[in-house]
């Protein structure tokens, strides 16, 4: 295992991505990590960048005893001049920022952390920079910009980057990575994903040991079915699923998730069916942030509800919540943020962990979004499901602006089932990030054969994006928009009018409300 120790940089997450994909296990922890206190010995250490600068008071140092670890060490930005600074201090302000390419001269052709590394592109973001070169260490490195773009102590195995290697900007930044943990730190390349299942299983057997069951909420959506599915083979039945059919659903879901869960993955699902109970809370409400709250109010009380039915073989009360919580929640909860650093704590499921004493378990904790697809096709969780769109937990309430009603609903739902089975037939499902129809409170008028009708509108929106912080629309062709709002008008009753979303987020959300 390689130790990441992060400084705030926006890009700390990558270098334990990246290690990962030659299959070197890299866990990260905030810089202000005591060494004395780690339960186990890293292979080597990477110390990221950050915002800040070495030289003010308050900034963030490394515990000194890191380098009496005795393993390779490499810093990337401020981690080079958190190197240079405990090694003679010669860290000031460059006179020029360095942002975007520059391009690396290696000097030091022997140099083990650049082997097979030649002039290529580097992704320089640094203000300060080293004016002299650690005791101790000689260049390795330069760019036109940064004459110690790379140093070196051989000796004693301590490297120094200026530019960052986990972009994919800087071209052989990979390569430099490989470099530093296989090659000088000698990490173990096992990290698989058929080895974390197993690995998985045996770390969730023995935490819950022979007799203890375990609970969880299912959505349909990929992680909470990728989550159950591993407890199905951890512990079998003792871990209960529970779906929660809340009215708002897509078309047909309840159905499907019942087949594909039971039938298809072998997994303990209750299905309840509260449709009644949510709409019934829904009436008369307009204002999505109350439909937000009755419907995150109303799942936790029908979740703990129907979890008190159940009963344990064993006769022992449930002790554990499943949480499908992702590698990105984690690091945002425990990435470094500054000297007043403030843990946020994971969002849980509605907030079932408030109302309900139970230990969490979480078994896609160290994975991005798509290592759990890849987990969950190894699984046997079918292709389709794997790569669903997500969802909001509130469901088409959010998607029928104003009151929802059964019949506002069964409108939206319509809607979307022919624009997203139209989007399946024209192979583009997988291109778009997240597509859907919304249903909008304005009536329109149509002419219908010799009648003029007054019926409402729909919009259309699919977006592309990387992590739904930003995103565009989707290109779609005329003749794809033309067939999709032809369908929309002619099969579902109270539609006049179809429209197509060509925002982008910002300043535009991708849900509407
Ligand atoms: P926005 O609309 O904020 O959407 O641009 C970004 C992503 O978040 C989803 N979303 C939600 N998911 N509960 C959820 O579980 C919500 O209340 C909610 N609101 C938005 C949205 O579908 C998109 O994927």
């Amino acid at each position: 295992t390689i130790l990441v120790l992060d400084f705030g940089s926006q890009y700390s997450h990558l270098i334990t991505r990246r290690l990962r994909e030659f299959n070197v296990y890299a866990e990260m922890l905030p810089c202000t990590q005591k060494i004395a206190d780690l339960t186990w010995k890293p292979k080597g250490v990477i110390l990221s960048g950050g915002p800040y600068s070495v030289y003010e008071d308050g900034s963030p140092h490394v515990d000194h005893d890191v380098f009496k670890l005795n393993v390779p060490i490499l810093g990337i930005c401020y981690g080079m001049q958190e190197i240079a600074w405990i090694n003679g201090k010669g860290v000031a302000r460059g006179d020029k920022r360095e942002y975007g390419p520059a391009t690396l001269n290696v000097k030091d052709k022997l140099c083990a952390l650049f082997a097979d590394v030649d002039h290529s592109q580097v992704w320089m973001s640094h203000g300060d920079k080293l004016h002299a070169l650690p005791t101790g260490f000689n260049i390795v490195a330069t760019s036109d910009n940064s004459p110690y773009a790379a140093v070196a102590n051989e000796d004693e195995s301590i490297y120094g980057i200026q530019f960052h290697p986990e972009v994919t900007h800087t071209t052989q930044g990979r390569t430099i990575l490989k470099n530093f943990a296989v090659n000088i730190c000698k990490a173990s390349t096992n990290w698989t994903m058929e080895n974390f299942i197993d690995t998985e299983i045996a770390r969730i057997q023995k935490l819950v040991g022979p007799t203890a069951e375990v609970i969880g909420a299912v959505s349909g959506g990929v992680d909470s079915t990728v989550g159950a599915k591993i407890m199905k083979e951890a512990i079998g039945d003792r871990f209960h699923a529970i779906y929660v059919d809340n009215g708002v659903m897509r078309k047909n879901e309840t159905e499907e998730v019942y087949k594909t869960l039971t039938e298809g993955l072998g997994i303990n699902l209750t299905v309840v069916d509260a449709s009644d109970l949510f709409l019934g809370r829904l009436k008369g409400i307009t204002d999505p942030e109350k439909k937000r709250k009755i419907i995150g109010n109303t799942f936790i009380h029908v979740f703990e509800e129907e979890a008190a039915k159940i009963k344990p073989a064993h006769g022992q009360e449930i002790e554990y919540l499943l949480q499908g919580t992702l590698y990105p929640d984690v690091i945002e909860s425990i990435s470094f943020k500054g000297p007043s650093q403030t843990i946020k704590t994971h969002h849980n499921v509605g907030g079932l962990l408030d109302v309900m004493k139970l230990k969490l378990i979480e078994p896609l904790r160290e994975l991005f979004k798509d290592e759990v697809r890849h987990l969950g096709e190894l699984l046997g969780v079918p292709h389709d499901l794997v790569w669903r769109h997500p969802f909001p937990g509130p469901g088409l309430a959010i998607r029928v602006l104003g009151e929802v009603t059964p019949a506002q609903v069964k409108i939206a739902r319509e809607a979307d089932a022919i624009f997203i089975a139209e989007i399946k037939a024209a192979g583009l499902y997988k291109q778009i990030s997240q597509a859907f129809a919304a249903l909008l409170p304005v009536k329109s008028v149509g002419v219908m054969g010799d009648q003029r009708t007054y019926e409402q509108v729909i919009a259309l929106r699919a977006i592309e994006t990387v992590d739904f912080m930003t995103a565009d629309w989707f290109v779609f062709e005329a003749a794809f928009l033309k067939r999709v709002a032809s369908r929309i008008v002619n099969e579902v009753d109270g539609v006049a009018r179809v429209t197509y979303d060509i925002t982008s987020k910002p300043p535009a959300t991708v849900e509407w409300e």
